[in-house]
């Protein structure tokens, strides 16, 4: 049988790998057989998945870098360095993310201010330069971690929300502009999961629960839950499934 899901040879991207989503991702892209290249700022947590990787799995290859996404000299030596090495990027993968959950009146303009680099701009800024690696490739997959807060909300969340929204379009408007030539752009937007980013809402019984009861599996996702939909959108086979938003929420959505 043909496997839809090979990627030996391939180069895949992932901005923000050092926990959570993109930590799974790596060692998952790594185990099929890819060629990883894992971006984050904390050098010490890319190192340990790097000997994970190595430990656990005979894998393919895997390049860290240590950068801030929001450090316009970083990116630009970072982008320097992937060009020098990789001729070409198969899946770019864009994970980066931060929150800050305070009220409207309470978020001083620098938490805004980071949240929506973080989480928006400095997407737009790395995907314009990463083109040149994607446009010539045998298959190019681009896939932003949006979130079911893209297309609503709740208190506390107004940063998180217009950063996930500004994403969510910037993914259809690359679906529209870059598509053909099997090269798709698409995005996942997951509803809440045990990663550190939800670390204060895990930390608050009180919050959790509360969380918990407006989704209709009524628990929090576990990152093992969220690898099969990212290999369907990654996979060169998919190569008919542009501008498209993959929920993993539970079922939150639905309510
Ligand atoms: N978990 C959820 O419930 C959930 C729900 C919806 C959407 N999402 C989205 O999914 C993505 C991944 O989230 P996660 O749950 O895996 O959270 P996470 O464990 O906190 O991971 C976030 C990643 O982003 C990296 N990062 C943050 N700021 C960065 C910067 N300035 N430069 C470079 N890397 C940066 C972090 O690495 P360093 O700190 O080492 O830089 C980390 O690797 C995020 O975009 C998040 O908004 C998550």
């Amino acid at each position: 049988m043909k496997n839809y899901f090979d990627f030996k040879n391939s180069n895949v991207l992932i901005l923000g790998a050092s926990s959570g989503f993109g930590r799974v991702y790596s060692e998952t892209f790594y185990d099929l057989g890819a060629n990883v290249i894992s971006l984050a700022r904390n050098h010490s947590k890319l190192k340990k998945l790097k000997s994970d990787c190595k430990k656990k799995y005979t894998g393919g290859t895997i390049d860290i870098f240590k950068c801030d996404v929001n450090n316009e000299k970083q990116v630009n030596l970072f982008i320097k360095k992937i060009k020098k090495k990789y001729k070409n990027l198969n899946v770019v993968i864009y994970c980066c993310g931060c929150n800050v959950r305070q009220l409207f009146l309470d978020i001083n303009l620098k938490e805004y201010d980071n949240i929506m680099k973080t989480n928006y701009f400095s997407a737009f800024n790395i995907l314009k330069k990463l083109y040149p690696l994607l446009k010539n490739s045998k298959y190019s997959r681009v896939i932003n971690l949006t979130s079911i807060f893209s297309t609503r909300t709740m208190q506390k969340r107004t940063a998180y929300s217009a950063s996930k929204a500004a994403l969510l379009m910037l993914t259809k408007s690359l679906a529209l502009e870059w598509c053909g030539k099997n090269f798709t752009v698409n995005s996942i937007s997951p509803g809440p999961f045990l990663t550190e980013i939800n670390l204060p809402v895990l930390k608050n019984k009180k919050e959790y629960k509360k969380m918990c009861e407006k989704i209709p599996l009524k628990r929090f996702g576990n990152t093992d839950e969220i690898i099969t939909p990212m290999l369907f959108l990654a996979s060169s086979n998919s190569s008919y499934v542009n501008g498209a938003d993959i929920i993993v929420d539970g079922g939150w959505k639905i309510l």
